[in-house]
């Protein structure tokens, strides 16, 4: 399957027809998608990834006001009103647990929304990659790994996921016939393999928001496959088909 599988580098980065019945991963390592594993790891009942504050709003209206979490960021920054941040480490189990997350993020969510036409779109990071491995062996079809990036930029941290997936899937012995996209993410992937925690500290992501997020945020995100969690998205809804 590992010649079936190609890198958009970030979320800008194809039409919204490229996606169509497509197998999507999206991947948002700082900080999206790892806020998405972590808050249905600690018992969240589902997160609903929006576009802006409006559509953030009207989902909420139509929920019982007991049921929901905001959570969200602008510039990193919890957005006024929420009731977090985007910080996995405030998607705790006292928290979220039994909540439907609202969540709200400059590049994730928005990705997640432009993916719409997908086949199935499913939410990698290094948090659940074994699991996303696991569940793209067993796929015969055309997988997209959709980085987030920012602000249609590329980031280090979302390909570097990407080629350690890719990396995984094949062994670490890619056929000359992967996809350019493969090619690169692996590529990268080798070169940062050694010591990907640094390289994410060192990325313009963590200089730019180094007043506002915290190394613990950084640290925790870099973390290998602690857990099997593999958030999809179903009727609108993101829940762990894991589970
Ligand atoms: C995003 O969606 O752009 C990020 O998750 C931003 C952040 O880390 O707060």
């Amino acid at each position: 399957m590992i010649n079936q599988i190609d890198v958009f580098s970030s979320a800008h980065s194809f039409k919204e027809e490229d996606i169509r019945d497509k197998i999507v991963v999206m991947i948002d390592v700082l900080r999206a998608s790892s806020t998405m594993v972590t808050a249905l790891q600690n018992g969240a009942k589902g997160v609903i990834a929006v576009e802006d504050m409006d559509d953030a709003s009207k989902i909420s209206h139509n929920l019982d006001a007991e049921s929901f979490l905001m959570s969200g960021e602008k510039n990193g920054i919890t957005i006024d009103g929420y009731d977090l941040g985007n910080s996995p480490l405030e998607h705790t189990r006292e928290v979220v647990n039994g909540k439907t997350i609202i969540l709200n993020t400059t590049n994730g969510t928005k990705a997640i929304r432009r993916c719409s036409l997908a086949d199935q779109i499913i939410v990698g990071s290094f948090l659940n990659l074994n699991a996303i491995v696991k569940h793209l062996q067993n796929l015969n079809e055309e997988v997209l790994l959709v980085c987030a990036g920012w602000r249609g930029r590329l980031s280090l941290e979302d390909i570097l996921c990407a080629g350690n997936i890719i990396y995984e899937l094949c062994e670490g012995d890619l056929p000359n016939e992967a996809r350019d996209g493969a090619k690169v993410a692996f590529g990268l992937y080798e070169k940062f393999s050694d010591d990907i925690e640094t390289s994410i500290k060192s990325s313009n992501y963590a200089v730019r928001l180094k007043d506002i997020v915290s190394e613990k945020d950084l640290e925790y995100c870099c973390q290998r496959s602690i857990t099997d969690i593999l958030p999809a998205l179903n009727e609108g809804i993101i829940t762990d088909i894991n589970g």
